[in-house]
C-alpha cells in the first residue's frame, strides 16, 4: 500500500509545473494534515513490533519524497531563473545613450565661450532690446548729428514711436547706455547680441553679432582695458603668447579708443594666431567719453572706466576655420554638421573651452 502511495506522491512531484504547484504536493504529502503525517498518527496504535517496522517504511517513504520535493524544487528554480534571465536580456554592448544628432551653432558656441571668460574675470550678462531708438544707439554715444553712421544706407530704420526714431541697432553699444542708465557704478557687464547694418557683401550680412564690455568704476584705467583684453584674447584662441596691438583709432564713445590687433602669420592663403610679426584687427576700445558718462547720468569727474566691442562671426571664422561669413546663417544642415558642437559640451574655463 505504501508502495502505491509513493508511487503517486513521486508522479505528482514531477508533474508540479512550478514552485507553488510543488508547495501543495509538499503540504498534501508532509504537512501537518498530510498524508504520510496522517499515517505516522496511526502507528500509535499498532503492537509495537509492527509499529516499528511501518515506522521505518514510513520514515524511509517521508525521506524519500522530501528528496523528492528538494530535487524537483531545485529543477523548478534554475528553470525560473534562466526563463528570468532569457527575459530581461539587456545588452551591455550598446552605448548608454545614442548620440544625439543636433548641433550648437557656432555663433552661439562662441558667445558662450565668451561669457564662459568673461564671467571668471567677474563680468555679468546684460542685455538690450534689438529694436531701439535714436537716443540709445546713438546721440547718448556721443555720435553728432549728422554721423555718417545715422546715415538711411547704414542704418535699418523703422517707423517712428511717437517722437522718438526707431532702429535695429547697429552695435551693441546701446546696452552700455542701458546698464549705465539702470544700476549705479561699479559695473562690470558683457553684452552679447544680435546687430544690424544695411551691408550684404562677402564680409558682411544685415544681421550678425557683437559682444560688448563695459568696466566703470573710480579707479579703472587704460592699463586695466590692456590687461583684460590680452587676457581674453590668449584665453579665447588658446594661444599662451599671443601678442595684442593696441593701434591709436577713433569712436565717437571712447577717448582715447584703439583697435587691437593680434599676431598672425598669412602664408599660402592659411591664417595661424601667434607670435609671427603680421597683425590681424579683431576688435575696438577705449576709456568711456566723458560726455557718454554725463548723457547716462553719471558724474564723470568721480567715475571713469573702459568698453570694447568685438564681432562674434568674426572671431568665430577666425577660431574655427570658417571660411565664409554668409554660411553661418544659410540654415544649411550639413554645414551644421560639420562645423556645430555637440550639446552639452558647454564651455567652462575649468574644463577647457571646447572638447
Ligand atoms: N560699437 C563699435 C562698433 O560697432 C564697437 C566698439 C568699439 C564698441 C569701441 C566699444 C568700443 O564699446 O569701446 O563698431
Amino acid at each position: 500500500m505504501l508502495d502505491a502511495l509513493k508511487d503517486e506522491l513521486l508522479s505528482l512531484v514531477n508533474a508540479a509545473a512550478d514552485l507553488p504547484a510543488l508547495d501543495e504536493v509538499r503540504v498534501n504529502a508532509l504537512g501537518k494534515k498530510g498524508r504520510i503525517t496522517g499515517f505516522m498518527k496511526e502507528l500509535g496504535g499498532l503492537s509495537p513490533d509492527e509499529r516499528k517496522e511501518r515506522g521505518q517504511a514510513l520514515n524511509a517513504l517521508k525521506d524519500e519524497i522530501a528528496a523528492a520535493l528538494d530535487a524537483r524544487k531545485a529543477e523548478l528554480a534554475a528553470a525560473h531563473m534562466k526563463a528570468r534571465l532569457e527575459a530581461e536580456r539587456l545588452d551591455v554592448t550598446l552605448p548608454v545613450r545614442p548620440e544625439t544628432e543636433g548641433r550648437i551653432h557656432p555663433i552661439t558656441q562662441t558667445m558662450d565661450e565668451m561669457v564662459a571668460i568673461f564671467a571668471e574675470m567677474g563680468f555679468s550678462v546684460a542685455e538690450g532690446p534689438d529694436i531701439e531708438d535714436d537716443f540709445h544707439n546713438f546721440t547718448a554715444l556721443n555720435f553728432p548729428p549728422g554721423h555718417p553712421a545715422r546715415d538711411m544706407h547704414d542704418t535699418f530704420y523703422l517707423p517712428d514711436a511717437g517722437d522718438k526714431r526707431m532702429l535695429l541697432r547697429t552695435h551693441t553699444s546701446p546696452v552700455q547706455v542701458r546698464t549705465m542708465l539702470n544700476s549705479k557704478p561699479p559695473i562690470r557687464i558683457i553684452a552679447p547680441g544680435r546687430t544690424y547694418r544695411s551691408d550684404y557683401d562677402m564680409t558682411h550680412t544685415p544681421m550678425f553679432h557683437q559682444i560688448e564690455g563695459l568696466v566703470i568704476d573710480e579707479a579703472t584705467n587704460m592699463g586695466h582695458l590692456k590687461g583684460c583684453l590680452v587676457e581674453f584674447c590668449r584665453a579665447f584662441f588658446d594661444v599662451d603668447d599671443l601678442p595684442l596691438r593696441f593701434r591709436p583709432s577713433f569712436f565717437p564713445f571712447t577717448e582715447p579708443s584703439a583697435e587691437v590687433d593680434i599676431g598672425c602669420l598669412r602664408k599660402g592663403g592659411e591664417l595661424k594666431l601667434g607670435n609671427y610679426g603680421d597683425w590681424l584687427e579683431i576688435l575696438g576700445c577705449g576709456m568711456v567719453h566723458p560726455n557718454v558718462l554725463e548723457a547716462c547720468g553719471i558724474d564723470s569727474t568721480k567715475y571713469q572706466g573702459f568698453a570694447f566691442g568685438m564681432g562674434v562671426e568674426r572671431v568665430a571664422m577666425l577660431k574655427y576655420g570658417i571660411p565664409d561669413l554668409r554660411t553661418f546663417f544659410e540654415a544649411d544642415l550639413r554645414w551644421l554638421k560639420h562645423y556645430g558642437f555637440v550639446p552639452l559640451d558647454i564651455p567652462n574655463i575649468a574644463h577647457g573651452l571646447t572638447r
